[in-house]
């Protein structure tokens, strides 16, 4: 169905606190002595952030699926592509059920579930408000997508459309010959724009997670909490060519790099996929700037 949890690696958890609660308005709902547990307001899942002390980059990312039947299903289409599964059980992850692990093909770690402790949202579901009172920071409602490194674009591609059903909605090509290289693709699974990405480069690492935010408006609040709290920016506000999302790029303290999104159209099963040629990465990732600053390229983690 969804992202719905991603573990990640920080240099310091302190100063990573301080980037996710203080700045971004994540809350804490479980905290150990290496670990952070968050999540957002309009979350109703118990977390999906996961914060562990020791290096940088993914750790692992969880997506939820939609029945407890799907994860049999999908164990065994998972290991007909000819990837190794192995199962996860209850507890293993604070709070999450029974599950499958798989490393894809881009060499990241998978988890697939269905049950996890439902805390509810900020606001609730009886007669919600709009929003909480007393947001914190950027005050980010939810987690989005993830953007992740691979060697083998097809593959990571063929991977996610046969076995789990994943469709493209946006590719980059080299060009429009027949013997074009794919060096990305964004694939969703519901109706966003993207669930998951992919883009050319070293296996096993990260570009960047997002969290969604409501619109152009909230990206400008967010770009003012960023300068505020003097967090470093890569670039944006923007608005990307591909996938029409509005757009900031920045990073922790640790250097993972964060995106807050808003915008972009709805997806469904026969949205046609739409091609953006090498030539035009610009426009693509930053439609008006069309300058788009070199580490976007070169810095991962
Ligand atoms: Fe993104």
């Amino acid at each position: 169905m969804r992202l719905g949890y991603l573990h990640a690696r920080v240099t310091d958890l302190a100063d990573a606190r301080r980037h996710y609660v203080d700045t971004l308005g994540m809350q804490v709902v479980m905290e150990e002595p290496n670990r952070l547990f968050l999540k957002a307001w309009d979350e109703w899942d118990h977390h999906s952030v996961v914060l562990e002390e020791g290096g940088v980059g993914l750790d692992k990312i969880g997506y939820k699926v939609a029945r407890e039947d799907d994860l049999a299903d999908f164990e065994k289409r998972i290991q007909a592509f000819g990837c190794t599964t192995e199962r996860m059980s209850k507890g293993e992850n604070p709070a999450v059920g029974d599950g499958i692990r798989v490393t894809i093909p881009s060499g990241h770690t998978m988890e697939l579930y269905h049950e996890i402790e439902f805390t509810d949202t900020a606001v609730g579901l009886i007669n919600p408000a709009l929003f909480p009172r007393h947001l914190v920071g950027i005050g980010v409602p939810r987690l989005d997508h993830c953007l992740l490194k691979a060697e083998d674009i097809p593959l990571s591609e063929r991977f996610f459309s046969e076995a789990l059903d994943f469709k493209p909605a946006e590719r980059l090509v080299s060009d429009l010959s027949d013997d074009a290289e794919l060096l990305g693709t964004w694939m969703f699974c519901q109706h966003k724009t993207h669930d998951i990405a992919f883009v050319a480069g070293e296996d096993g690492k990260l570009h960047h997670w997002a969290y969604k935010l409501e619109d152009w408006n909230a990206i400008k609040h967010a770009g003012a909490i960023l300068s505020m709290d003097d967090v470093s920016v890569g670039f944006g506000p923007d608005v990307h060519g591909l996938s029409r999302g509005d757009t900031i790029y920045f990073f922790d303290p640790s250097g993972n790099r964060n995106e807050v999104f808003a915008g972009g159209y709805e997806t469904y099963p026969d949205f046609p996929t739409i091609t953006w040629t090498a030539d035009k990465t610009n426009p693509a990732v930053s439609y008006i700037g069309r300058e788009v600053a070199d580490n976007h390229f070169t810095v991962d983690t």
